[in-house]
């Protein structure tokens, strides 16, 4: 859980006991991202319904330069930080524009899963061989501490692909505080958040007709089974999304199709499930403008300017430390 103290690092084995022995049970999408669950957020990413991303490559792509601008990437050099890196897809669109200006910065991508950090390196060395780029595979919550570093770089973090989403709300106040704690006055933070909008638009997103959703979800049980000795038969669970207006978020979960035992060898212990109880599986919160500065304003940031995509789906907002 984000912290603005130096959290305990817990297992993957602790944390799925922790979440399948709460009521409701409840399971980490932290650990959605194993070799197959990286495969399958690439193909999210392509989905008619996954909007997201496409709405946060258009700001990327069609306003590159003021981004540039924004972050006064050209006065002088930086580290470019990015939690939870994924493919780095958008990123190299500001990469290349980067580049091609002759910045002079790092490129420092972090992500637990390493199978996404592979895949993005060998693309970037290809891509781009004259990058200056520092890989750091782990959690983000436990490398904020090395970000503290006094190299005399300033920092550009990145958060993006609506990874803020995924915390409840005094999470991502915790999340931004601890994070404003090791940055200095002439930092950055640039984050994606997902907008309000038509209900039935969200969530597609997260209930797409060919069903990769659904089998995103339903990896983290077959990771359970093969990580840690799990006997989940998925047959026997479903995916189920549902957008609630009233509070902006939508959630999935997987819900046991009937009652049923599971055996979870490397915790030795059997949990069981009554016919239609829920896993709840992430939430996606959606935000409006007040909701973005009220979170700028509450873990000791202002916000600088805003992006929007051309539809207004989407927003990417540069923070910048309040003193
Ligand atoms: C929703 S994807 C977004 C990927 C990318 N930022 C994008 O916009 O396309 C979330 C990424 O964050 C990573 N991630 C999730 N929780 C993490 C954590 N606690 N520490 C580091 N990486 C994490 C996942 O492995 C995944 O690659």
């Amino acid at each position: 859980m984000p912290s603005s103290s130096k959290p305990k690092q817990s297992t993957f084995a602790d944390d799925v006991l922790n979440g399948l022995s709460a009521m409701p049970k409840f399971l980490s999408s932290k650990y959605f991202y194993d070799d197959e669950g990286s495969r399958l957020f690439q193909e999210i990413m392509k989905l008619p319904e996954y909007y997201l991303t496409r709405a946060e490559f258009e700001i990327f792509s069609e306003q590159t330069r003021e981004i540039f601008s924004a972050f006064n990437a050209g006065d002088s050099a930086f580290d470019l930080i990015e939690l939870g890196a994924g493919d780095g897809t958008k990123t190299a669109v500001l990469i290349d524009y980067f580049l091609k200006q002759l910045a002079n910065f790092t490129y420092m991508p972090v992500d637990i899963s390493a199978e996404a950090q592979n895949a993005l390196a060998e693309n970037f060395r290809a891509k781009f061989p004259d990058l200056s780029i520092q890989i750091q595979t782990g959690d983000y919550f436990q490398i904020l501490g090395n970000l503290q570093s006094n190299n005399g770089r300033r920092k550009i973090i990145l958060f993006l692909g609506s990874n803020i989403g995924n915390f409840r709300q005094e999470q991502a106040v915790s999340f931004f505080k601890s994070l404003r704690a090791v940055m200095n006055e002439n930092d950055l933070l640039f984050i994606g958040f997902d907008l309000q909008k038509d209900p039935r638009v969200i969530l597609k997103a997260y209930d797409d007709a060919q069903g990769i959703t659904a089998a995103f979800n339903l990896n983290l049980l077959k990771r359970i089974n093969r990580e840690l000795g799990g006997n989940f038969d998925l047959e026997n669970f479903s995916h189920y999304a549902i957008y609630r207006p009233t509070e902006c978020a939508a959630r999935s979960f997987l819900i046991s199709r009937k009652e049923q035992t599971v055996r979870i060898e490397a915790l030795n212990k059997s949990f069981d499930f009554e016919a239609w109880e829920p896993i709840f599986m992430e939430i996606s919160q959606k935000y409006n403008l007040k909701m973005i500065e009220d979170l700028a304003t509450q873990s000791g940031f202002s916000v600088k300017q805003n992006f929007f995509d051309s539809r207004n789906y989407y927003t990417d907002s540069l923070y910048k430390p309040v003193l």
